[in-house]
């Protein structure tokens, strides 16, 4: 298995693209089944999850394709409505598979999802709304089977809970539904805005992403599609933070600020300089940042996609600090590997108490998720020495190029094939 190896100590500065949004593309991806038209996705980053939606599309019957940064969904024959194991495991995401095959076919199997690293993640505000729709649901050899042979009926589904996932699954199956769907509590992050703008442009009704309330009228054809996926919000942030920690001086360019809100005012709370343009953040350190607490929200508030990094962030300043993590159960394992640097952390329940402290020094570290990895990799950018980070798999599945960036921003950084 591939390792990155860090020696820190080297500032960031340059300027460096940030790639198009992972969570905006897969859903987009799954919507190319809802359409037998040709579809064209633009800026869709080089990931490990976009290879294996890709492969999940030609299974189920759409082929499509990838060259460079432009998909190609060409026009389908015969889908197939069973998502494997095989499929599902590598990707929760896969689970996006739901909404459009129903919509399409009137039935579909997936493989349970199972657990994953960062909490149970459970899919029930999915299936409860499938049944509110008129779905049957029934558990059987390790698939979720799913009815609804008559086609799905518009209705009002309240969520729970302001799920990302169940919001761009029951997009992608009302846009074909008999009626009008409204969804109360909904998700509010800028990927279910751009879903919604991929389906508008096939001929869906939707009004109201990017609110609590989406009305979905639904139509009986989509056409196909061109688009540009957004920015990757999350890779920006994290190469925001890396420049904080390096004390260095970075342009992002290719991102868009006002979905960042959240972590740009905490930032500049701490003292980072920041200056934003249209589709570029300026980051500059200008002395030493105070320490500032955070609390995981959904959008618009923080990102607990942001959390890990933050983290890593707040081992290096100076005082005490607090992580609060209120959208996932169970996200914080990089704690362990962060201390093997040399963090002064605690966790408590949903919360972790950080004490800065003046250096970490490098040593070999283990990746638990995607964000625990960048996490780690800031960290390794600042540690004294060598930091040897393994199980980088989790990495290639949500930053495009990432030891290739921070080498252009001046890193000392470089991927070990084994
Ligand atoms: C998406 C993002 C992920 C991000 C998360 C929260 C993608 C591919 N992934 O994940 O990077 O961290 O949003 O911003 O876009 N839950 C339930 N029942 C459900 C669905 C969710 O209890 O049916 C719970 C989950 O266990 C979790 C919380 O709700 O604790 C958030 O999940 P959700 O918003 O659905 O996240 P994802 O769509 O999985």
């Amino acid at each position: 298995m591939d390792k990155i190896v860090v020696c820190g100590g080297e500032k960031l500065n340059g300027s460096v693209s940030m790639s198009g949004s992972k969570n905006s593309a897969l859903p987009i991806l799954f919507a190319t089944l809802l359409t037998d038209d040709k579809c064209k996705i633009k800026n869709v980053p080089e990931l490990a999850d976009i290879k294996t939606t890709i492969d999940f599309l030609n299974f189920i019957g759409k082929k499509t394709d990838k060259k460079e940064d432009i998909v190609s969904a060409a026009e389908s024959s015969v889908l197939n409505h069973i998502a494997p194991y095989d499929l599902v495991r590598k990707m929760r995401a896969s689970v996006l598979v739901m909404g459009p095959l129903l919509a399409r076919l009137g039935k579909v199997d997936v493989s349970l999802p199972g657990g994953c690293a960062i909490g149970a993640r459970p899919i029930d505000i999915h299936l409860e709304a499938f049944k509110k729709m008129g779905a049957s649901i029934e558990l059987k050899e390790g698939y979720i089977k799913i009815f609804a042979e008559k086609g799905l009926t518009g209705t009002d589904i309240e969520f729970r809970f302001a799920s990302v996932g169940a919001t761009e699954n029951v997009l992608l199956a009302s846009v074909l539904a008999k009626g009008t769907t409204r969804i109360i509590n909904a998700a509010k992050e800028p990927e279910i805005q751009d879903l919604a703008d991929v389906l508008n442009k096939m001929g869906a009704k939707i009004k109201g992403a990017g609110t609590a309330i989406i009305t979905i009228d639904g139509v009986k054809k989509l056409s196909g599609f061109m688009h540009s996926v957004i920015a990757d919000r999350i890779e920006t942030a994290t190469y925001m933070i890396a420049t904080a920690m390096t004390k260095g001086n970075v342009t992002l360019t290719n991102v868009q600020p006002e979905h960042l809100k959240a972590v740009i005012d905490k930032l500049q709370e701490s003292g980072l300089d920041i200056k934003t343009n249209k589709n570029e953040i300026k980051v500059k350190w200008t002395g030493p940042l105070k320490p500032v607490n955070i609390k995981t929200e959904i959008y618009p508030g923080f990102p607990t996609d942001v959390q890990a990094q933050w983290m890593a962030l707040m081992c290096l300043v100076t005082g005490n600090s607090i992580v609060e993590e209120t959208v996932f159960e169970n996200r914080f394992l990089h704690v362990c590997e962060l201390q093997r640097l040399g963090a002064d952390i605690k966790i408590d329940g949903k919360s972790v108490y950080i004490s800065g402290v003046d250096n970490l020094s490098g040593a070999p570290v283990m990746v638990s998720d995607l964000r625990a990895g960048a996490a780690l990799v800031l960290a390794g950018l600042c540690a004294s020495g060598k930091t040897e980070i393994s199980r980088i798999y989790h990495l290639d599945r949500g930053y495009e190029s990432l030891e290739k960036k921070f080498s252009m921003l001046g890193a000392n950084i470089k991927r070990i094939k084994e």
